[in-house]
């Protein structure tokens, strides 16, 4: 008799993207004439700049040349990339990170869901709520969840740590202990940020907890705030405590392409039973080349493009293009008299829903009367009720409309 990961039994509906997308599918069958405009999920609309096309045309012809074919590459990503990276995101800042601290993946959602197998399954996880429901639905797959209770809406082993209006989205410290933190700033979905000031009182409280922080920065490419971080490693003693998850989707438009990275630095440890220190990158290499075989040469030649002096100036006038997009949503909803976060260090606009108004109702109310989709806060988890949140991944003018529909609405 095969028998399945009874784990998965636990997890919740579908992929709320996935159950966004449903919805959608179906009111456009019922409504084939509406226009809709795509503001929920984060997909970027900005075709991929030309100074990644043309390394990406370059390594294609490469690749039909016996002189320069190349097959299989180093699981970890080609030195070229990796030399690029420890450079531009690190050396720049002032971080000292070895490129053998870089892996280089898919995708920065295939890393935060695969991280979790060097883990210990009786850890006990924190997350912000709302969250990107990734790193909860992965723990819930992998037995650290515990059960669902219909009522409050939380996994019983899961630690939520509410990021609301109410505590201006800055997350408090658990009361209980926890030994895996997920941080992701900037934020989604509020689209809020933490200052080095705040990181650097969540490393110290790691490092005091011997637990590690998972800190997802896919979004540091919108940050204009000096106070900002955009790397953890910039706030001291977090190379003992962290691993960082970079993307190169949001930043340069890879959502189709696919190429992210992580890093684990060697003096951060993870301990056995018995209380004996393990290298984390160790575990992870170890993982890596048994379960993955590189990113493709002309991906991996396309993401080197991006730190390209032709390339940096491309991609920042596409984070230029969101992030207007992101004040025309920000500054249109505040003048229909919404309350907003977020939307100026992000791409994402985080809406207070008025008179007690549910988050799917929103949706649904959007969906119907402005043909503009959104994403329920609820679906990034129960203190997500009453919010919403919109993108500023459109192009511009589906985002002035989308506005003037939602303004016009009754
Ligand atoms: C989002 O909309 O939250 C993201 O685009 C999802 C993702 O990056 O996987």
């Amino acid at each position: 008799m095969i028998k399945i990961n009874e784990n998965f039994l636990e997890l919740q509906d579908s992929y709320l993207f996935a159950t966004i997308s449903k919805k959608v599918a179906e009111f456009t069958k019922e409504n084939p004439n509406c226009k809709i405009i795509k503001l929920g999920i984060g997909d970027v609309t900005r075709p991929i700049p030309q100074a990644v096309l043309d390394a990406m045309h370059k390594a294609t012809d490469e690749m039909g040349k016996q002189e320069d074919f190349r097959g299989y590459g180093p699981e970890q990503g080609y030195d070229f990339l990796r030399e690029k990276i420890r450079d531009n995101d690190y050396k720049s800042r002032g971080v000292d990170i070895d490129i053998d601290e870089i892996f280089v993946s898919d995708g920065a959602k295939c890393d935060c869901g695969n991280i979790v197998d060097i883990f210990s399954t009786d850890n006990k996880v924190a997350i912000t709520d709302p969250v990107y429901p990734v790193y909860l639905d992965t723990n819930v797959m992998s037995g650290r969840s515990g059960n669902y209770d219909d009522k409050t809406g939380k996994y019983e082993n899961i630690v939520y740590i509410p990021v609301t209006s109410k505590n201006n989205f800055v997350p408090e410290f658990p009361k209980e202990k926890v030994d895996m933190i997920y941080l992701c700033y900037p934020n989604n979905p509020t689209g809020t940020t933490l200052t080095k000031k705040e990181l650097q009182q969540w490393v110290d409280y790691a490092k005091e907890n011997k637990a590690i922080i998972l800190f997802d920065a896919a979004y540091e490419a919108f940050i204009s705030d000096e106070d900002v971080p955009h790397s953890i490693y910039e706030i001291d003693g977090a190379k003992e405590v962290a691993i960082e998850f970079r993307s190169f989707s949001k930043t340069a438009g890879f959502t189709g392409l696919r190429c992210a990275f992580i890093v684990i630095p060697k003096e951060l440890n993870g301990y056995t039973e018995n209380g004996e220190k393990v290298q984390l990158n160790k575990l992870w290499n170890r993982r890596h080349c048994t379960k993955f075989n590189g990113v493709s040469y002309v991906t991996q030649r396309a993401a080197e493009a991006v730190y390209s002096a032709e390339g940096k100036k491309q991609i920042e006038e596409n984070i230029n293009y969101y992030k207007e997009n992101a004040q025309i949503i920000k500054k249109g909803l505040e003048e229909a008299g919404y309350t907003v976060y977020g939307g100026t260090n992000s791409p994402y606009v985080w809406l207070k829903l008025p008179d007690g108004t549910k988050s799917w109702d929103f949706f649904d109310k959007l969906l119907k009367e402005a043909n503009v989709v959104g994403t329920p806060g609820v679906g990034f988890g129960p203190s997500g009720e009453g919010y919403f949140r919109l993108t500023g991944f459109g192009t511009k003018e589906n985002t002035e409309e989308a506005i003037e529909r939602i303004k016009n609405m009754k």
